[in-house]
């Protein structure tokens, strides 16, 4: 039984979802929300944030390498984890901070251990790893329905590796999302209708956020 890390003096919360749910534009509002009450806060993504990080990504998610094997991109995601989190998201949690993220963990379990199919028994084995057995105080799920998220993605351009997949590819993961957070039984996951509009989905995140956080209900 893994004993998780989950006393530390700050705080990690998780955005998730499939493509094109604005976890990036979500973000940073709820990021500049917890500013103004007050909260020392990091924001971060995956894969990425750190110098080392941000080289990986450029290799794991680059559309140049469509001859990736899978095993290779299970490892290169860990790889971009384990540097983040000895890098920034340990020392910031030890310090007492908010630490937000767009994807973490649950990335993996989804995209590499359900949909990819390496199992998410595996795929956690290496998560506890990467993050030396931290796990998210809270992970919001940003649940749009596939062709809807896609659609934004493709208005956005560039698309990435991952993006590139078919459709079958992404409804797997939605499901796969969905499966992950109705099986939780710790009670850190919090689906987000993510079709509504921006604000809307801003106002349902913060109110998601009121379980750990009491007090922010008066600076909404
Ligand atoms: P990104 O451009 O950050 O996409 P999004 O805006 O959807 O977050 O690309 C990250 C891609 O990498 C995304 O398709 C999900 C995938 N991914 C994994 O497959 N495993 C992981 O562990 C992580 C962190 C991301």
């Amino acid at each position: 039984m893994i004993s998780y890390n989950l006393t530390t003096p700050g705080l990690l919360i998780t955005l998730e979802g499939g493509e094109g749910g604005g976890k990036t534009t979500q973000i940073v509002r709820l990021r500049d929300k917890l500013t103004a009450m007050g909260k020392d806060v990091v924001a971060l993504r995956e894969p990425g944030g750190t110098t080392v990080s941000e080289q990986i990504r450029e290799v794991v998610l680059s559309a140049k390498n469509a001859g990736m094997a899978y095993t290779t991109e299970v490892l290169l995601f860990q790889a971009a984890r384990a540097q983040i989190y000895r890098e920034i998201v340990l020392p910031s949690l030890a310090a007492g901070k908010v630490v937000l993220m767009d994807r973490s963990r649950d990335s993996s379990v989804v995209y590499q251990g359900m949909v990819r199919g390496f199992g998410k028994e595996l795929i956690d084995q290496l998560n506890d790893i990467s993050t030396k057995n931290t796990l998210p105080n809270l992970t919001l799920l940003l649940d749009v329905p596939v062709t809807e998220g896609l659609s934004r993605v493709a208005d956005a351009g560039n698309n990435n590796r991952m993006e590139m997949q078919g459709t079958a590819f992404h409804d797997k993961v939605r499901e796969a999302y969905l499966q992950l957070a109705k099986e939780d039984t710790t009670g850190r996951w919090q689906i987000i209708d993510a079709s509504a509009s921006l604000e809307e989905v801003e106002a349902a995140i913060w109110q998601a956020t009121q379980s750990i956080f009491p007090s922010a209900q008066t600076g909404a």
